[in-house]
């Protein structure tokens, strides 16, 4: 990967491309510590950090050479331009603030500052097969908390007890964090897609949300299903299955060449067909790695073609306000062929008795 961000950078004719962003600090050097400055040149890499990461950065990225901050960012870096005769700096615009990008420019005045744009995230969306074993493992301990959880759903329940119970058991399982705090929306409150869970207490003919997710070894997953206390009505069943419909058309559409617009378009035309597409507010889905969101997206906006080592979610859904809402979500990596899911759990309607 550093040959490609040494080709972006000899290309717009930087000396050196610099991140201090935190996800790509990690993902470039597999230093994890909260603090650093990423230094890429045409022939150098070194990882500058603190007094308090000096060690750890040495035995996680054994290939860099540590540099250590003293005393500030700006005093270190000044050494480190002055040594390499630096005229031209590509920074991520994206992430570094008015702010330091000021004090930047008024301390180098002889450097040039280059705003650049998705070096690493364009690198990020095609995974390793270390990357992608981490994202299974993830998606594993999810599954295995969901399924964990069935038997405790039950009328009198709260969305926030659900909610927590998932939290410790992915815990258990050998999770590191929650990837993001668990989505439990019931009966009507699942008409909001990213429902706070709340001190609703779980009643016969709700449709109950789930979203949720967790972090191993730095990777995230993803996987929503959504349940039926009692009998489903006519309208729930509709409902559901316009999603389920949708949800299989993408997965079974979903091969490398295909763009992200193309995939989300196959859910989107079976949920419009059914009148509903005034209520699939959201894209179709997003790539899933270091980060819960990030790219490729599937959606109207992504031309770009998808291709094999992607790790994208596919989540339609459908939510109407009072009533509640439905959303299917699988984690999948795009193969050879089309997709392999990470998150194999039943999609047949639940029904919690
Ligand atoms: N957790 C929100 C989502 O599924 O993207
Ligand atoms: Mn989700
Ligand atoms: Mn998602």
């Amino acid at each position: 990967m550093l040959e490609q961000i040494r080709s972006h950078l000899q290309e717009i004719s930087c000396d050196v491309f610099i991140s201090t962003h935190r996800t790509h600090r990690r993902y470039l050097t597999k230093f994890t510590g909260s603090a650093g400055l990423v230094w890429i040149g045409l022939d150098s890499k070194i990882l500058v950090t603190d007094f308090r990461y000096t060690e750890q950065a040495g035995e996680q990225s054994p290939d860099w050479e540590i540099v250590l901050l003293q005393p500030t960012l700006e005093e270190t870096m000044a050494r480190l331009i002055e040594e390499q005769q630096v005229r031209r700096i590509a920074f991520e615009s994206e992430h570094i603030t008015v702010e330091q990008l000021t004090k930047w420019q008024e301390k180098f005045e002889a450097v040039e500052f280059v705003p650049t744009k998705t070096w690493v995230a364009q690198l990020r969306q095609v995974k390793t097969q270390e990357e992608i074993d981490k994202i299974a493992a993830a998606a594993k301990i999810t599954v295995q908390a969901l399924t964990a959880l069935v038997p405790q759903i039950k009328p009198g329940v709260t969305e926030i007890e659900l909610a927590l119970e998932l939290e410790y058991t992915m815990r258990r399982l050998g999770a590191e964090a929650v990837a993001f705090d668990p989505i439990v929306g019931s009966g009507p409150r699942g008409a909001l897609p990213h429902a706070i869970p709340g001190d609703r207490k779980i009643q016969a003919g709700d449709f109950i949300v789930i979203d949720m997710g967790c972090v191993y070894q730095g990777y995230c997953s993803d996987l929503t299903r959504t349940f039926v206390v009692g009998r489903p009505d006519p309208k729930q069943l509709e409902i559901y299955h316009i999603v389920l419909e949708a949800q299989l058309a993408a997965l079974n559409a979903l091969k490398p060449g295909l763009s992200g617009k193309e995939v989300d378009s196959v859910a989107r035309e079976i949920i419009k067909n059914a009148g509903y597409d005034q209520h699939f507010g959201h894209s179709l889905g997003h790539g899933v790695g270091l980060e819960i969101h990030e790219e490729p997206r599937l959606s109207q906006f992504n031309e770009e073609p998808l291709a094999p080592g992607m790790v994208v979610t596919v989540e339609p859904g459908i939510y109407l306000p009072g009533w509640g809402g439905v959303r299917i979500e699988d984690l999948v990596v795009v193969t050879e062929e089309g997709c392999r899911i990470l998150t194999e759990l039943t999609k047949e309607l639940v029904i919690i008795e």
